[in-house]
This record gives C-alpha cells, sequence and structure tokens, in this order.
C-alpha cells in the first residue's frame, strides 16, 4: 500500500506540473516581441506584445490605413492569415486562420502573418 501512495502522490506532481507547463505555454503576459509577417509589403518587423498591432507598425514607420483608432471605422481591419491575437477591449483571443482583424484594437499574442 505504500508503494501505491507514493507512485499516487507521485502521479499528482506529475499532473501539477503539467498543468502550470501547459499555463506557461498559453502565454497570455503582454511582455516581450512578436515578429509579424507584412505579406503585401513583404517585410518582417517584431512588435511588442499586448500594445495595438496599429499603432506598434506605426512606431516601425509602416504606416496602415485607419481611421477611429477604436475599433469602429473597419478601415483598418485586414486579413490575417495566422497568429494568434487579443482583442483590447473586451481581452477576447482570437486563435483562428483567415480571419479579418481590426489591427487598432487587437494586439498580437503569437507571431502573426497579415495581408498588409
Ligand atoms: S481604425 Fe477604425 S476600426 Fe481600426
Amino acid at each position: 500500500a505504500a508503494t501505491a501512495e507514493a507512485l499516487l502522490s507521485h502521479a499528482a506532481a506529475i499532473q501539477t506540473e503539467a498543468f502550470s507547463l501547459s499555463q506557461f505555454d498559453a502565454d497570455l503576459t503582454d511582455t516581450g516581441f512578436i515578429n509579424v509577417t507584412l505579406m503585401k509589403s513583404n517585410k518582417t518587423v517584431a512588435i511588442p506584445k499586448g500594445q495595438s498591432i496599429l499603432s506598434s507598425l506605426e512606431q516601425q514607420g509602416i504606416k496602415p490605413n485607419h481611421g477611429c483608432r477604436m475599433g469602429i471605422c473597419n478601415k483598418c481591419a485586414c486579413n490575417k492569415a495566422q497568429g494568434a491575437t487579443r482583442n483590447l477591449l473586451n481581452g477576447a483571443a482570437n486563435q483562428e486562420p483567415t480571419q479579418l482583424l481590426k489591427i487598432c484594437v487587437n494586439s498580437a499574442q503569437s507571431d502573426l502573418v497579415i495581408d498588409l
């Protein structure tokens, strides 16, 4: 019985560890940089996580189309081919490929490929 107990507690420890690792993998922190590949411009730039993609690109000297900067006018929307983003207004994460992305109100959470 002692052995079984030891095994069980060992298994529990492994599970706890796996859980915290997967938490880490989800990586919802807002630090670090993300590579954004701009397909039309044929460029890849590194932008900080957790900031609007639009303003981050502007800081790199890129001037995407935009209007309101508030997620209303849709002028900044471009196609995202792949990558995870997070809506800065409501915190919603999006990892689906081929989505229309409003770059003024979304931040990059993983490397992105967008049609810009
Ligand atoms: S600039 Fe208006 S929705 Fe993004």
